[in-house]
């Protein structure tokens, strides 16, 4: 389904470098299907050095010349980036949109036409194809387009499509959420430099313990506190650890981690 499509990607920094080079190395899209945008001369000729793919600074020519539009600028320079490529974009072409806390309504109305608009919220762990993709149709995306979306997202992780009202939990839990778990692996693993271990030991100990158990929590289904159940033997050191962990307010902390994060994400709606 991919090997066909023409993809603009508009402002390709962080994000759209990702999605860029996951989506070549899961061999779904090939380079010549490329064109990718940025605002400077410097960054694109980066990209363009770095995967072969054509570039321009000109969004407009981008998006004619492509049938599924990437937007992955910021949210502040999102508005007028869609107002400079809305003559382009046709019921015809797929536009997608990763920007935090950009409406599908929002994006309809700044294009006034019936473009079908996905609202997209990848994590940068697509880079390594470990991503997880939340989507959510406009008002005149088909489920075929939903599909398509998805299909895109699969090839560098997970997908799920969402109602869009649950975009800023998303954004909170899997778009912040990378952020939050390498604070807590760099926390575990200062603690085992406390007692003792060299540090690149005790960060692989702990990475590949959150890998690991992140796999146990989505490949056997079970939920987490039963499998914390499992480790934690009568009297044993796990226990020990676990009233810390619960004195320091753990649960509460990471809790108020994610209502806050999602409130700031709601915020940025209004302040563009
Ligand atoms: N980072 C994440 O983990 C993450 C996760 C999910 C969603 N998002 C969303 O993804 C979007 C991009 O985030 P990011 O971290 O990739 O930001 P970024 O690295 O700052 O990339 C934004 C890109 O947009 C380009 N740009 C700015 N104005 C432009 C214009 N008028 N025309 C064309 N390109 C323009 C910039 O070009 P120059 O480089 O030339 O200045 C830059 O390359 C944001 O909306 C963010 O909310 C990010």
């Amino acid at each position: 389904m991919l090997s066909k499509g023409k993809f603009a990607v508009i402002g390709a920094g962080k994000m759209g470098e990702i999605l860029i080079s996951a989506l070549l190395d899961s061999g779904s899209v090939k380079k010549e299907q490329f064109i990718a945008t940025a605002k400077h001369q410097a960054r694109i000729d980066v990209i363009s050095k770095e995967y072969g793919v054509e570039t321009t600074l000109d969004n407009a020519e981008a998006v004619r010349r492509a049938n599924i539009v990437l937007l992955c600028v910021k949210p502040q320079n999102s508005i007028p980036v869609l107002e400079s490529i809305r003559s382009e974009l046709t019921e015809n072409k797929l536009l997608i949109s990763i920007v935090t806390s950009l409406t599908t309504a929002k994006m309809e109305a700044v294009l006034g036409k019936s473009v079908p608009v996905i609202r997209a919220m990848p994590n940068t762990p697509a880079l390594l194809k470990a991503g997880i993709t939340a989507l959510s149709g406009g008002k005149s995306a088909q489920p075929a387009d939903l599909e398509k979306a998805k299909t895109i997202f699969l090839s560098v992780g997970r997908a799920l499509i969402v109602d869009e009202h649950h975009m800023d939990a998303v954004t909170a839990l899997s778009a912040s959420g990378p952020a939050f778990i390498f604070i807590i692996i760099e926390a575990l693993a200062e603690g085992g430099v406390m007692v003792g271990l060299p540090r690149e030991v005790a960060t692989e100990l702990v990475a590949q313990s959150t890998l690991g158990a992140a796999k146990m929590v989505l490949e056997t289904g079970k939920h987490p506190a039963l499998l914390k159940d499992q480790v934690t033997t009568p009297a044993g050191c796990t226990i020990d650890g676990i009233l810390q962990m619960e004195e320091g307010g753990i649960r509460v902390t990471l809790i108020k981690t994610i209502v806050e994060a999602a409130r700031r994400a709601r915020e940025l709606i209004e302040e563009r």
